[in-house]
């Protein structure tokens, strides 16, 4: 089984790409250097490409410094866009939900609920780096339900789930089907398995 380092600390998204990329033959691994997930800056950006390509940049820098250089490196950034709040929360998913969380932005809306996901991942193939960008569109919940997944996965209803499930109702499997992430690491992996990367 071929190996693949993701670098994240958000060990929903390790689990995602796991559940997704094992049963494909790809062993996802998170990336450690002295036993934990190193540190890397957040560049101030309005575009998640921008912000994706910043971190595999210094990705491949660790990766250099423990003479893993030839070995791939994953990295993603993904964002939640609700049309009714322009741009937001966007590239401040994670803030935003740290400081009003799902509850906060359930209060903020009305009428308009529509809202897509966004992942850019960046892939280090060992020579070079790939990008790959999943989208999924959807509406924002008028309640938070369900209790699996993380973030906003309990107010994101997407547009292909005919029963209206949020993603925190959802299996694991059911959620990458329709998911952003799952859309970017499926295209991914149809690059690998193409180009033998
Ligand atoms: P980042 O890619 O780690 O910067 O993610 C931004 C924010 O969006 C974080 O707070 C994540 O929890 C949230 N987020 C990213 N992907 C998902 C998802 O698939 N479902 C729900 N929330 C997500």
């Amino acid at each position: 089984m071929a190996t693949l380092n993701f670098l994240t600390g958000n060990s929903g998204k390790l689990v995602e790409a796991q559940n997704l990329l094992s049963p494909l033959g790809w062993e996802i691994q998170s990336f450690h250097i002295d036993g934990k997930v190193p540190e890397i800056i957040e560049p101030q950006s309005d575009n998640l490409t921008t912000v994706a390509l910043a971190k595999i940049a210094q990705g491949v820098e660790l990766l250099a410094t423990q003479g893993r250089f030839e070995e791939s490196l994953l990295v993603e950034d993904s964002g939640l866009f609700i049309d009714a709040l322009p741009e937001f929360p966007g590239v401040y998913s994670a803030h935003v939900l740290q400081s009003i969380g799902c509850e906060g932005i359930l209060r903020l809306l009305d009428e308009n609920r529509s809202a897509h996901f966004l992942t850019v991942a960046a892939l280090w193939t060992g020579e070079a780096v790939e990008v790959f960008v999943g989208r999924c569109d959807g509406t924002i919940s008028i309640d938070m339900k369900g209790d699996g997944g993380f973030g906003y996965d309990p107010i994101f209803i997407p547009n292909e789930c005919e029963n209206g499930h949020t993603f925190a109702e959802m299996s694991a499997e059911e959620k990458s089907t329709y998911s952003h992430r799952g859309r970017a690491l499926r295209a991914l992996f149809d690059y690998l398995n193409v180009d033998g990367a």
